[in-house]
C-alpha cells in the first residue's frame, strides 16, 4: 500500500489533464503568483481562523500561525514554479505536506473547503488583475493535485498503521472496510 509520490503525481496529472501547456502557463505567471501569495495567505488563514476548531489548532503553539503564513506563501508560489518542473522534489514535498496534516490530527473534512477557499480567492484576484482565464484552469488543476496528495495521506497512514499493528493482509483489510461501510450505511450492494 506504500505510495510512491512521483508515480502518484504522474497518475494525477494524466487523470486530471494537467499538461505541459498548463505548466508553461503557470511558469509564465510565477512572478504574479509570488506577488499575490501574501494576500492569498491572509485570506486562507482568516478563513481557517473563523472556525473555532481550526483556530484552536492554528493557535495551539506560540508562533505557529506566523510560521504557517510564510509556509503558505512558499506553497502557493511552488504551484507556479513546480519546484523541479513537477518532478520528484515537487511530489515529495506535496506528500510531506499530506503527512504533516495527518500527524497533527487535522480532520480531512477541513481540507477540501480550505482548498476551495484558495481557488475562490485566486479566481477573484485573477479577474481583478485581468489575467488569462486559462491560468485559472491550470491553477485549479494543480490545487486539486495538491489536495489529492493531502487526502490520500489520510488513507495511506491509517491503512499502514492498521496493517502493521494487526498483521492483517491488505485483502482482509479491504473486505473489513467494505463490510463496515455496509453496516454503517445499511446499504447492501
Ligand atoms: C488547502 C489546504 C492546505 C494547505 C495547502 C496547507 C499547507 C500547509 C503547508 C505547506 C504546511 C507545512 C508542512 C511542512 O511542515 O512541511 C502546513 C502545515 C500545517 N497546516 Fe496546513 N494546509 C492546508 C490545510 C490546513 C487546514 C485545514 C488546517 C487546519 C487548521 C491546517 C493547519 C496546519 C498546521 C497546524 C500545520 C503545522 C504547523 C506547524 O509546523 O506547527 N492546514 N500546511
Amino acid at each position: 500500500m506504500a505510495l510512491d509520490p512521483q508515480t502518484f503525481l504522474q497518475t494525477l496529472e494524466e487523470r486530471i489533464g494537467f499538461t505541459n501547456k498548463d505548466k508553461h502557463l503557470l511558469n509564465l505567471y510565477a512572478d504574479w503568483g509570488k506577488q499575490i501569495a501574501p494576500e492569498m495567505s491572509d485570506h486562507f488563514y482568516s478563513y481557517l481562523n473563523r472556525d473555532s476548531e481550526m483556530s484552536a489548532i492554528l493557535n495551539a503553539k506560540e508562533g505557529r500561525l506566523h510560521r504557517l503564513k510564510d509556509t503558505f506563501i512558499q506553497w502557493f508560489y511552488e504551484m507556479f514554479t513546480g519546484i523541479d518542473n513537477w518532478g520528484v522534489s515537487y511530489a515529495e514535498r506535496r506528500w510531506r505536506i499530506g503527512l504533516v496534516h495527518v500527524q497533527i490530527g487535522i480532520a480531512p473534512q477541513h481540507v477540501v473547503p480550505a482548498m476551495a477557499t484558495v481557488i475562490y480567492h485566486v479566481g477573484k484576484k485573477l479577474r481583478t488583475d485581468g489575467k488569462d482565464l486559462e491560468l485559472y484552469d491550470a491553477l485549479s488543476q494543480i490545487c486539486m493535485i495538491d489536495l489529492a496528495f493531502i487526502e490520500q495521506a489520510y488513507v495511506e497512514v491509517s491503512s499502514a498503521a492498521v496493517l502493521k499493528e494487526t498483521g492483517w493482509t491488505e485483502g482482509l483489510f479491504r473486505r473489513l472496510i467494505a463490510t463496515g461501510a455496509n453496516s454503517i450505511q445499511g446499504v447492501n450492494r
